[in-house]
Protein backbone atom coordinates (compact mmCIF):
# COMPACT_ATOMS: atom_id res chain seq x y z
CA UNK A 1 0.00 0.00 0.00
CA UNK A 2 1.39 3.42 -0.79
CA UNK A 3 2.63 5.40 1.91
CA UNK A 4 -0.45 8.37 0.34
CA UNK A 5 -3.27 5.18 1.01
CA UNK A 6 -2.19 4.89 4.11
CA UNK A 7 -3.07 8.42 4.74
CA UNK A 8 -6.35 8.33 3.60
CA UNK A 9 -6.72 5.58 6.23
CA UNK A 10 -6.25 7.87 9.14
CA UNK A 11 -9.25 7.57 11.55
CA UNK A 12 -9.83 10.96 13.43
CA UNK A 13 -11.42 9.37 16.70
CA UNK A 14 -8.47 7.38 18.05
CA UNK A 15 -6.41 10.21 20.14
CA UNK A 16 -5.91 8.73 23.76
CA UNK A 17 -8.04 10.02 26.12
CA UNK A 18 -6.91 12.44 28.63
CA UNK A 19 -7.92 10.83 31.80
CA UNK A 20 -4.70 7.84 31.04
CA UNK A 21 -2.14 10.57 31.12
CA UNK A 22 -3.37 12.66 34.42
CA UNK A 23 -1.65 10.76 36.42
CA UNK A 24 1.86 11.25 34.61
CA UNK A 25 0.68 14.78 34.48
CA UNK A 26 0.82 15.21 37.70
CA UNK A 27 4.13 13.42 38.32
CA UNK A 28 5.78 16.07 35.18
CA UNK A 29 3.88 18.96 37.04
CA UNK A 30 6.02 18.26 39.94
CA UNK A 31 8.80 17.84 38.31
CA UNK A 32 8.32 20.79 36.52
CA UNK A 33 7.62 22.76 39.64
CA UNK A 34 10.61 21.68 41.47
CA UNK A 35 13.27 22.51 38.97
CA UNK A 36 12.04 26.09 38.10
CA UNK A 37 12.34 29.24 39.64
CA UNK A 38 9.51 30.11 42.18
CA UNK A 39 7.63 32.61 39.89
CA UNK A 40 7.06 30.36 37.29
CA UNK A 41 6.82 27.73 38.99
CA UNK A 42 3.98 28.70 41.36
CA UNK A 43 2.22 30.40 37.78
CA UNK A 44 2.63 26.85 36.39
CA UNK A 45 0.95 24.95 39.50
CA UNK A 46 -1.96 27.89 39.81
CA UNK A 47 -2.20 27.37 36.41
CA UNK A 48 -2.92 23.68 37.25
CA UNK A 49 -1.56 22.77 33.57
CA UNK A 50 2.17 22.98 33.59
CA UNK A 51 2.51 21.85 30.21
CA UNK A 52 0.12 24.68 29.23
CA UNK A 53 2.45 26.68 29.82
CA UNK A 54 5.63 26.16 28.22
CA UNK A 55 7.72 28.89 30.38
CA UNK A 56 10.07 30.33 28.13
CA UNK A 57 10.60 29.57 23.86
CA UNK A 58 13.91 28.73 23.05
CA UNK A 59 15.64 31.04 19.70
CA UNK A 60 16.12 27.98 17.44
CA UNK A 61 11.81 28.08 17.33
CA UNK A 62 10.91 28.66 13.79
CA UNK A 63 7.88 30.24 13.12
CA UNK A 64 6.43 28.55 10.16
CA UNK A 65 3.13 27.28 10.47
CA UNK A 66 2.62 24.94 13.17
CA UNK A 67 1.23 21.34 11.79
CA UNK A 68 -2.07 20.64 14.07
CA UNK A 69 -1.82 19.18 16.90
CA UNK A 70 -4.38 16.59 15.53
CA UNK A 71 -2.17 15.63 12.86
CA UNK A 72 0.61 15.25 14.91
CA UNK A 73 -1.08 13.25 16.90
CA UNK A 74 -3.08 10.76 14.36
CA UNK A 75 0.06 10.25 11.37
CA UNK A 76 2.59 8.13 13.40
CA UNK A 77 5.60 5.80 13.13
CA UNK A 78 5.97 4.15 16.14
CA UNK A 79 6.68 0.24 14.77
CA UNK A 80 6.38 -1.31 18.29
CA UNK A 81 2.44 0.02 18.35
CA UNK A 82 2.26 -0.74 14.48
CA UNK A 83 3.43 0.12 11.25
CA UNK A 84 0.20 2.07 10.02
CA UNK A 85 0.27 5.68 10.38
CA UNK A 86 -3.18 5.21 12.36
CA UNK A 87 -1.87 2.30 14.61
CA UNK A 88 0.39 4.53 17.16
CA UNK A 89 -2.77 6.45 18.15
CA UNK A 90 -4.97 3.83 17.91
CA UNK A 91 -2.89 0.86 20.39
CA UNK A 92 -1.28 4.04 22.35
CA UNK A 93 -3.30 2.41 25.30
CA UNK A 94 -1.37 -0.26 25.55
CA UNK A 95 1.54 1.43 25.80
CA UNK A 96 2.24 1.43 29.43
CA UNK A 97 4.02 3.94 31.08
CA UNK A 98 3.84 3.48 34.70
CA UNK A 99 6.14 3.30 36.52
CA UNK A 100 8.99 4.37 34.52
CA UNK A 101 12.32 4.06 34.90
CA UNK A 102 15.52 4.70 32.46
CA UNK A 103 18.97 2.65 32.95
CA UNK A 104 21.87 5.02 32.06
CA UNK A 105 25.33 3.05 31.77
CA UNK A 106 28.45 2.51 29.75
CA UNK A 107 31.68 4.89 30.00
CA UNK A 108 30.21 7.38 32.93
CA UNK A 109 31.03 8.57 36.99
CA UNK A 110 27.07 8.30 37.68
CA UNK A 111 25.64 5.24 36.36
CA UNK A 112 22.13 3.67 37.63
CA UNK A 113 18.58 2.93 37.23
CA UNK A 114 16.50 6.39 37.91
CA UNK A 115 12.59 7.07 37.69
CA UNK A 116 11.26 9.39 35.64
CA UNK A 117 10.78 11.71 38.35
CA UNK A 118 14.71 11.68 38.86
CA UNK A 119 15.62 12.34 35.42
CA UNK A 120 13.36 14.86 35.10
CA UNK A 121 13.76 16.86 38.15
CA UNK A 122 16.44 19.19 38.02
CA UNK A 123 14.96 20.42 34.44
CA UNK A 124 13.12 23.56 33.31
CA UNK A 125 10.82 23.14 30.55
CA UNK A 126 10.94 25.30 27.23
CA UNK A 127 9.10 25.20 23.88
CA UNK A 128 10.93 24.69 20.97
CA UNK A 129 9.13 24.84 17.71
CA UNK A 130 10.96 22.71 15.57
CA UNK A 131 10.68 21.04 11.90
CA UNK A 132 10.40 17.20 12.00
CA UNK A 133 11.99 15.75 8.37
CA UNK A 134 10.91 11.83 8.13
CA UNK A 135 13.09 10.49 5.68
CA UNK A 136 9.92 8.91 3.88
CA UNK A 137 9.71 12.98 2.96
CA UNK A 138 7.38 14.31 4.75
CA UNK A 139 7.78 17.04 7.34
CA UNK A 140 5.79 18.68 10.54
CA UNK A 141 6.17 21.84 12.23
CA UNK A 142 5.84 20.86 16.12
CA UNK A 143 5.77 22.88 19.52
CA UNK A 144 7.86 20.26 21.86
CA UNK A 145 7.95 21.28 25.36
CA UNK A 146 11.39 19.46 27.06
CA UNK A 147 15.26 20.15 27.58
CA UNK A 148 18.35 20.31 25.99
CA UNK A 149 19.77 16.27 25.88
CA UNK A 150 23.02 17.56 26.73
CA UNK A 151 21.61 19.20 30.21
CA UNK A 152 20.70 15.72 31.14
CA UNK A 153 23.83 13.64 29.90
CA UNK A 154 25.82 15.68 31.74
CA UNK A 155 24.74 14.94 35.03
CA UNK A 156 25.92 11.53 34.59
CA UNK A 157 29.69 12.19 34.18
CA UNK A 158 30.49 10.44 30.89
CA UNK A 159 34.34 9.61 30.94
CA UNK A 160 36.52 10.47 27.99
CA UNK A 161 35.74 6.98 26.65
CA UNK A 162 32.27 8.01 25.70
CA UNK A 163 32.41 8.80 22.11
CA UNK A 164 29.14 7.94 21.35
CA UNK A 165 25.18 7.74 23.17
CA UNK A 166 22.99 4.84 22.63
CA UNK A 167 19.37 4.88 23.33
CA UNK A 168 16.28 2.24 23.59
CA UNK A 169 12.97 2.03 23.77
CA UNK A 170 11.30 -0.05 25.92
CA UNK A 171 10.43 -3.55 25.11
CA UNK A 172 7.30 -5.39 25.86
CA UNK A 173 6.00 -8.34 24.15
CA UNK A 174 2.24 -7.02 24.73
CA UNK A 175 2.61 -4.26 22.32
CA UNK A 176 1.59 -5.06 18.99
CA UNK A 177 4.14 -4.49 16.38
CA UNK A 178 6.08 -6.35 18.93
CA UNK A 179 4.92 -9.57 18.00
CA UNK A 180 5.99 -8.78 14.42
CA UNK A 181 9.43 -9.07 12.63
CA UNK A 182 8.76 -5.45 11.75
CA UNK A 183 12.53 -4.39 12.98
CA UNK A 184 15.09 -5.98 15.26
CA UNK A 185 13.89 -5.04 18.72
CA UNK A 186 13.77 -3.63 21.10
CA UNK A 187 13.86 -0.18 18.84
CA UNK A 188 17.70 1.33 19.11
CA UNK A 189 19.76 4.59 17.63
CA UNK A 190 22.64 6.38 18.76
CA UNK A 191 24.19 9.83 17.99
CA UNK A 192 28.21 10.79 18.13
CA UNK A 193 28.58 12.38 21.56
CA UNK A 194 29.22 15.52 20.25
CA UNK A 195 25.88 15.59 18.59
CA UNK A 196 23.77 14.54 21.70
CA UNK A 197 25.47 17.41 23.42
CA UNK A 198 24.46 19.93 21.08
CA UNK A 199 22.48 22.41 22.36
CA UNK A 200 19.08 21.97 19.29
CA UNK A 201 19.13 18.25 20.92
CA UNK A 202 16.35 17.73 22.88
CA UNK A 203 14.42 15.21 25.29
CA UNK A 204 10.85 16.12 24.74
CA UNK A 205 7.84 15.23 27.44
CA UNK A 206 5.69 17.60 26.20
CA UNK A 207 4.01 18.81 23.16
CA UNK A 208 1.52 21.55 21.99
CA UNK A 209 2.08 22.33 25.83
CA UNK A 210 0.70 18.85 26.69
CA UNK A 211 2.23 15.94 27.94
CA UNK A 212 3.49 13.68 25.41
CA UNK A 213 0.69 11.51 24.15
CA UNK A 214 1.90 7.62 24.21
CA UNK A 215 1.91 7.86 20.21
CA UNK A 216 4.71 10.21 20.13
CA UNK A 217 6.89 8.46 22.57
CA UNK A 218 5.73 9.10 26.16
CA UNK A 219 7.07 9.52 28.66
CA UNK A 220 10.49 10.98 26.97
CA UNK A 221 12.03 10.72 23.14
CA UNK A 222 14.42 12.16 21.67
CA UNK A 223 13.74 15.50 19.25
CA UNK A 224 17.01 15.46 16.64
CA UNK A 225 15.98 18.21 14.27
CA UNK A 226 18.50 18.06 11.60
CA UNK A 227 18.00 13.98 11.35
CA UNK A 228 15.48 12.38 9.23
CA UNK A 229 13.13 11.66 11.98
CA UNK A 230 13.82 7.68 13.05
CA UNK A 231 16.68 9.12 14.99
CA UNK A 232 14.04 10.65 17.15
CA UNK A 233 13.52 7.76 19.38
CA UNK A 234 10.49 7.38 21.60
CA UNK A 235 9.82 6.23 25.17
CA UNK A 236 13.45 6.03 26.19
CA UNK A 237 14.39 3.09 29.00
CA UNK A 238 18.30 2.43 28.64
CA UNK A 239 21.01 5.47 27.49
CA UNK A 240 24.25 4.10 27.71
CA UNK A 241 27.54 6.06 26.97
CA UNK A 242 30.08 3.66 24.71
CA UNK A 243 33.06 3.74 23.23
CA UNK A 244 31.98 2.29 19.67
CA UNK A 245 29.33 3.50 16.75
CA UNK A 246 26.28 1.80 18.42
CA UNK A 247 24.02 -0.50 15.84
CA UNK A 248 20.70 1.23 15.51
CA UNK A 249 17.30 -0.53 14.15
CA UNK A 250 17.04 1.09 10.68
CA UNK A 251 20.81 0.75 10.00
CA UNK A 252 20.64 -3.26 10.84
CA UNK A 253 17.27 -3.72 8.79
CA UNK A 254 18.71 -2.07 5.93
CA UNK A 255 22.41 -0.81 6.02
CA UNK A 256 22.09 0.68 2.11
CA UNK A 257 19.29 2.85 2.96
CA UNK A 258 19.52 3.77 6.53
CA UNK A 259 23.21 5.07 7.58
CA UNK A 260 24.44 5.80 11.28
CA UNK A 261 24.05 9.76 10.82
CA UNK A 262 21.02 9.77 8.90
CA UNK A 263 21.30 13.78 8.29
CA UNK A 264 18.75 15.71 6.08
CA UNK A 265 20.35 15.95 3.06
CA UNK A 266 18.71 17.01 -0.28
CA UNK A 267 21.67 15.74 -2.33
CA UNK A 268 21.81 12.51 -0.94
CA UNK A 269 18.70 10.33 -2.64
CA UNK A 270 17.36 7.32 -0.59
CA UNK A 271 18.05 4.57 -3.10
CA UNK A 272 13.97 4.46 -3.35
CA UNK A 273 13.15 7.82 -3.85
CA UNK A 274 14.42 11.51 -4.00
CA UNK A 275 15.16 13.61 -0.72
CA UNK A 276 14.93 16.64 -2.81
CA UNK A 277 11.48 17.69 -1.50
CA UNK A 278 9.21 17.26 1.49
CA UNK A 279 5.42 17.20 1.92
CA UNK A 280 4.60 19.27 4.54
CA UNK A 281 1.42 18.83 6.48
CA UNK A 282 0.90 21.60 8.31
CA UNK A 283 -2.45 23.15 9.67
CA UNK A 284 -5.34 20.86 9.42
CA UNK A 285 -3.82 18.73 7.26
CA UNK A 286 -4.90 15.09 8.23
CA UNK A 287 -6.55 11.77 6.00
CA UNK A 288 -7.14 12.71 2.30
CA UNK A 289 -6.03 16.59 2.60
CA UNK A 290 -2.12 15.43 3.06
CA UNK A 291 -2.83 13.98 -0.43
CA UNK A 292 -2.86 18.06 -1.79
CA UNK A 293 0.11 19.63 0.74
CA UNK A 294 2.19 21.69 -0.61
CA UNK A 295 5.28 20.20 -1.64
CA UNK A 296 8.46 22.63 -0.42
CA UNK A 297 12.10 22.03 -1.03
CA UNK A 298 14.26 20.13 1.62
CA UNK A 299 16.86 22.10 3.32
CA UNK A 300 20.22 20.90 3.74
CA UNK A 301 20.30 19.76 7.66
CA UNK A 302 16.62 20.38 7.61
CA UNK A 303 17.89 24.01 7.91
CA UNK A 304 20.00 23.74 10.52
CA UNK A 305 22.79 23.61 9.02
CA UNK A 306 24.07 27.29 10.27
CA UNK A 307 23.79 25.21 13.96
CA UNK A 308 25.15 21.69 13.08
CA UNK A 309 27.31 21.57 9.84
CA UNK A 310 30.47 22.15 11.41
CA UNK A 311 29.86 18.71 13.18
CA UNK A 312 30.42 17.06 9.99
CA UNK A 313 33.41 19.47 8.33
CA UNK A 314 35.69 16.40 7.63
CA UNK A 315 33.35 14.14 6.06
CA UNK A 316 32.36 13.05 3.60
CA UNK A 317 28.32 13.08 3.84
CA UNK A 318 27.45 11.13 0.65
CA UNK A 319 29.48 8.06 2.67
CA UNK A 320 28.50 9.09 5.80
CA UNK A 321 24.87 9.52 4.90
N1 LIG B 1 10.84 5.37 18.03
C1 LIG B 1 10.46 4.09 18.24
N2 LIG B 1 10.70 3.54 19.44
N3 LIG B 1 9.82 3.36 17.29
C2 LIG B 1 9.57 3.86 16.06
O1 LIG B 1 9.01 3.15 15.20
N4 LIG B 1 9.75 5.81 14.55
C3 LIG B 1 10.62 6.93 14.20
C4 LIG B 1 10.76 7.93 15.35
N5 LIG B 1 10.95 7.24 16.61
C5 LIG B 1 9.96 5.21 15.78
C6 LIG B 1 10.59 5.94 16.82
C7 LIG B 1 10.21 7.62 12.98
S1 LIG B 1 10.44 6.78 11.51
C8 LIG B 1 9.73 8.91 12.99
S2 LIG B 1 9.44 9.74 11.53
C9 LIG B 1 9.42 9.60 14.26
O2 LIG B 1 9.61 8.75 15.40
C10 LIG B 1 7.97 10.04 14.23
O3 LIG B 1 7.66 10.78 15.37
P1 LIG B 1 6.16 11.33 15.53
O4 LIG B 1 5.24 10.17 15.38
O5 LIG B 1 6.10 11.96 16.89
O6 LIG B 1 5.95 12.34 14.44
Amino acid sequence: MSDWMKIAGIRSSEITDEAVFKKRRQLIQASVAAGLTGMIASDAIADGHALKKPIAKSPFSTDEELTSEKTATTYNNFYELGTDKSDPSRHAQRLKTEPWSVVIDGECDNPGTFTLEDILKPHAIEERIYRLRCVEAWSMVIPWNGFALGDLLTRFKPNSKAKYVAFETLQDNDLPGMQTRALDWPYREGLRIDEAMHPLTMMAIGMYGNTIPNQNGAPMRLVVPWKYGYKSIKSIVRISFVEKQPPTSWNMAAPHEYGFYSNVNPEVSHPRWSQAKERRLSGETSGLAALFSSKVETNFMNGYDEEVASLYSEMDLKKFF
